[in-house]
């Protein structure tokens, strides 16, 4: 029997940082795992727009109430992020929802939630639960009673991940394609 090949184990860790940690060689890193998984690096267009996410989007969001982010490193790789804020009404998305979703949901759950605005990991490291060490760890221990993000009911990596956390579907349509999704954070999670 010949020696058996052991492929190297790489460990995922995740840390909590908030508004005054976002530095340069975070939003340089924030911009690499957006451009890998929304963009393509060999256009100017989508390196703008990864720039764009992490020097103006970035720091506007940092910037409101209660603003979240988690960084996932994997071997000596950032491997992936979420985050989000207090949403409140006066704000885009808040408001914006306000006319999309209905009434009673509205009432219900719009105004000092959680705003998940975007979990994402780099396409190189998708499939290894990293994802789901960091929605743990942007979760727990909110000051919130209720978060809402909006994604594709699918079926997908993304429904998949929210759906086995305890995440609702609270409105099935509100843009065409996505749902809104609703955690009660009040409720002890699994997790
Ligand atoms: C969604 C995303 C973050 C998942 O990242 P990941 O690290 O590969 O996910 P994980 O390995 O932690 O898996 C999370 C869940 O999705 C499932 N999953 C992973 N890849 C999948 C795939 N290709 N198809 C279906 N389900 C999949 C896993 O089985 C797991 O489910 P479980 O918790 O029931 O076991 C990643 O695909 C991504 O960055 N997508 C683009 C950005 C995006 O859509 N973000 C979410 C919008 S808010």
């Amino acid at each position: 029997m010949g020696p058996e090949r052991l492929e190297p184990v790489m460990t995922t860790t995740v840390k909590v940082l908030g508004r005054r940690q976002v530095n340069r060689t975070v939003q340089e890193s924030l911009s690499d795992v957006y451009l890998a998984a929304y963009g393509d690096p060999g256009l100017p267009e989508s390196r703008l727009d990864a720039q764009n996410f992490a020097n103006s989007t970035i720091p506007r969001h940092a910037r409101r109430d209660g603003f979240k982010l988690v960084l996932a490193t994997t071997g000596d790789e950032i491997s992936g992020y979420g985050y989000g804020f207090t949403g409140k009404r006066g704000q885009f998305w808040s408001d914006w929802l306000a006319g999309a979703a209905p009434a009673d949901i509205v009432d219900a759950w719009v105004g000092n939630h959680f705003e998940l605005v975007d979990i994402v990991v780099d396409p190189a490291h998708r499939g290894q639960g990293i994802a789901g060490l960091l929605h743990d760890e942007l979760v727990t221990g909110l000051p919130q009673d209720r978060a809402l993000l909006a994604t594709e009911p699918d079926g997908g990596a993304a429904a998949r991940l929210y759906t086995g956390r305890g995440w609702q579907i609270i409105a099935p349509e509100i843009d065409g394609t996505k749902a809104l999704y609703g955690l009660d954070l009040r409720t002890p999670q699994s997790t």
